[in-house]
């Protein structure tokens, strides 16, 4: 016999930013964030998870090839969900499977992402949440998002946050082993839904620092960082909430922008300093200057060239986005490849 399990997940945009570990085992933060989940006909990730006593191994493919579950971030993952599995019956087909048969019966794993991986889309998010997501079910786990979280955190910090659609906390928590550092729902995806993300891909492929080595040297040599997480990120969380819960966008567009703003420079203040942004980056904020000062658009910059573009309202979206194909349309002179709705279609 054999079980399967289907799941899709979105990946997330933080408008206050994840910069910094406190654990890099259990992947802890350093300070609380906030995301909105995208609609996941857009970006997201599918992973279809099944257990068959004919397995030999724990196998996974990515994108239909396969690749290593050797990493303490897979094997974690592996390991937190096994622990929580139930009992599973289904007389129709025979099968039995009691709590501890799991740890001996073998996953094969099969996740696809629908936006292409090179396109230096964040894809961790989406991946881990979508297989701790993927096994639990399989496995019967009877816990909620919130403690499911908590462990596709120890996948990749910012997967936590796409355990829930809308707005979404994670909230560092204190403790040593992790168990309060958990995703939690601000407001569901209708609260805000007049809201339109429109993704610039950058062409340009040079090779870029991962988030995990790049946090890593931010919190060695940056004088900044420790200003940001402590003095900064706390208060800016606080603004935010409140921004997201009146659907206040000239206060969540200036601390969205500000918070990218200053992820960058401390970025910058790392030694060597990392540029994640590059000219098409910065031509992107410069055109869209007029739109932010005005407040029917905010930007916000990850780990990479792309501009992600969050338009107040679809009207804003559909100019904006004319604009943009004017002066950059996607091809090899303006260093675009492409325009992703990361919302609904416009
Ligand atoms: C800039 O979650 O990819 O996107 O925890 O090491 O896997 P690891 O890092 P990751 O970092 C995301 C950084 C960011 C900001 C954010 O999403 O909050």
């Amino acid at each position: 016999w054999i079980l399967m399990v289907t799941a899709q997940t979105p990946t997330n945009i933080a408008v206050i930013k994840y910069w910094g570990k406190r654990d890099e085992n259990l992947i802890l933060a350093i300070n609380d964030s906030i995301s909105v989940t995208l609609d996941p006909a857009h970006l997201c990730t599918t992973t279809t998870v099944a257990v068959s006593p004919s397995f030999q191994q724990d196998r996974m493919w990515l994108n239909k090839k396969e690749i290593s579950l050797d990493g303490a971030r897979y094997q974690n993952c592996l390991r937190e969900i096994r622990a929580r599995a139930n009992d599973y019956e289904d007389e129709k087909k025979g099968i039995k499977i009691s709590k501890n048969d799991w740890q001996n019966l073998h996953v094969h794993i099969d996740s696809y992402n629908n936006f292409p991986t090179a396109a230096g889309l964040a894809s961790s998010a989406a991946g881990f949440a979508c297989l701790v997501f993927s096994l639990a079910k399989l496995m019967n786990v009877q816990e909620d998002n919130g403690r499911l979280s908590a462990i596709a955190r120890q996948g990749s910090g910012s997967a936590c946050r796409s355990l829930f659609g809308g707005f979404v906390k994670w909230v560092m928590g204190k403790e040593e082993d992790g168990s309060d550092s958990i995703a939690v729902p601000l407001v569901d995806e209708k609260h805000w839904d007049e809201l339109v993300i429109i993704i610039a891909v950058v062409s340009s492929r040079q090779k870029e620092t991962s988030s995990t080595s790049g946090m890593r040297e931010t919190v060695v040599t940056s004088a900044l960082i420790e200003h940001r997480a402590k003095e900064v990120v706390p208060k800016r969380i606080i603004q935010m909430e409140e921004a997201i819960k009146n659907r206040d966008f000239p206060t969540f567009a200036q601390l969205t922008c500000s918070d990218s703003n200053q992820f960058h420079a401390v970025c910058m203040d790392t030694s060597p300093p990392i540029f994640y942004m590059n000219d098409t980056s910065h031509r992107q904020v410069v055109l869209t200057s007029g739109w932010i000062l005005s407040c029917v658009v905010a930007y916000t910059f990850d780990a990479g060239p792309n501009a992600v573009l969050i338009a107040r309202n679809r009207k804003a979206a559909t100019l904006m986005l004319q604009r943009l194909l004017f002066h950059f349309p996607p091809n090899s002179d303006t260093d675009l490849d492409s325009y992703v709705i990361g919302d609904k279609s416009i």
